[in-house]
């Protein structure tokens, strides 16, 4: 059995790629990035390491020859998404891999807001017409994001707001997103045409989750019920781009477009992350991971 990553380089696919080491010998793994120097440890393992970029379909197609089944983990190109992976498709299809397991989102509907989300939704479309067997991992929103990024920028400012209303979310720590993934991979036969929603154990609005690393931190802060417009207006303050730019993660302060996160929190609050499963535990044979438990996993960088 040959497994290819996608996206193999970034934080999803090296956590994939660890658990799946623990579980078969390196030499069936074919790892892709645009930068193969970055996964030279990978590579003395045993992994062979391929050059692959989402914008060349023909290297593309060469780099998945010899595969049986792809982890498509979804690029962060907001606008192009849907032709790379459209384009990773094809190229897995030409090239004779029999199976995609592909990243998606939370909430998939032709009406959802969220504009990441219409993007997902049009490669799952395509996934699914494609001839291709397929697993579709549905991520909820990550729970390490509100602890490791949104809890830090609210104790500094004493105040966090949001415009998602009473809309409930079942957040899931990326480490059981991995879990999954790895545990679909090792036994991808066993989920074909499976769709799973991967969401953590319990639905709580933002000002439950916030509430709560307020009472956890002891570091008070006040959570404000926003508007759309309201909270357009104070991403506009903090000087974010609307659209996005390519490589704008990189840029801390900058570091996703407000049109997105604007239409996801939209999605939020009109009901579409209200989903609350438990295939994590299904396909790994252990319960995800609660809010509070990723909260402690994360706290100690409110502490410094
Ligand atoms: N659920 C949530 O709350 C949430 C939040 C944010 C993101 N996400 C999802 O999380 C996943 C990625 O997470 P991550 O943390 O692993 O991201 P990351 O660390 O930024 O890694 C992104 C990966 O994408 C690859 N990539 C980007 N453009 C590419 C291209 N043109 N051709 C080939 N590879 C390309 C990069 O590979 P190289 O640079 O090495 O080529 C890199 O390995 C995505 O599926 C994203 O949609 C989910």
């Amino acid at each position: 059995m040959k497994i290819v990553i996608s996206g193999a380089s970034g934080d999803l696919g090296r956590k994939i790629t660890a658990l799946l080491l623990q579980q078969v010998p390196a030499s069936e793994l074919i790892l892709l990035t645009r930068k193969p120097e970055t996964l030279a440890a990978e590579a003395t393992k045993g992994a062979d390491v391929r050059h692959a970029d989402f914008n060349d379909a023909p290297g593309l197609e060469r780099a998945l020859r010899g595969g049986d089944v792809l982890m498509l983990i979804s690029t962060l190109s907001i606008g192009k998404r849907v032709h790379q992976h459209t384009t990773a498709i094809h190229a897995a299809k030409a090239a004779g891999v029999r199976h995609v397991v592909y990243t998606s989102s939370c909430g998939i509907q032709p009406q959802t807001p969220s504009i990441s989300g219409k993007e997902h939704y049009a490669t799952e479309q395509a996934l699914q017409s494609s001839g291709l067997h397929y697993t579709i991992l549905r991520n909820s929103w990550y729970a390490d994001v509100i602890p490791q990024l949104l809890m830090p920028a609210g104790i500094a400012m004493g105040a966090i707001g949001f415009s998602t209303g009473n809309g409930m979310v079942a957040p899931v720590a990326k480490d059981d997103c991995a879990r999954a993934a790895a545990g679909v991979l090792a036994n991808y036969k066993a989920h074909a045409n499976a769709i799973y929603e991967i969401t953590g154990p319990q639905l709580f609005t933002l000002a439950d989750m916030f509430q709560h690393c307020s009472t956890v931190s002891r570091k008070p802060i006040v959570y404000q019920n926003l508007s759309h417009a309201e909270k357009q207006s104070v991403f506009d303050a903090m000087g974010i781009s609307r659209g996005y730019e390519e490589g704008m993660m990189n840029d801390t302060t900058n570091a996703w477009a407000s049109d997105e996160m604007l239409t996801y929190e939209m999605a939020i609050k009109q009901g579409f992350f209200s989903i609350c499963s438990r295939h994590v535990e299904m396909i790994t044979g252990k319960s995800a991971l609660s809010f509070a438990e990723v909260v402690q996993l994360h706290r100690a960088s409110w502490d410094k």
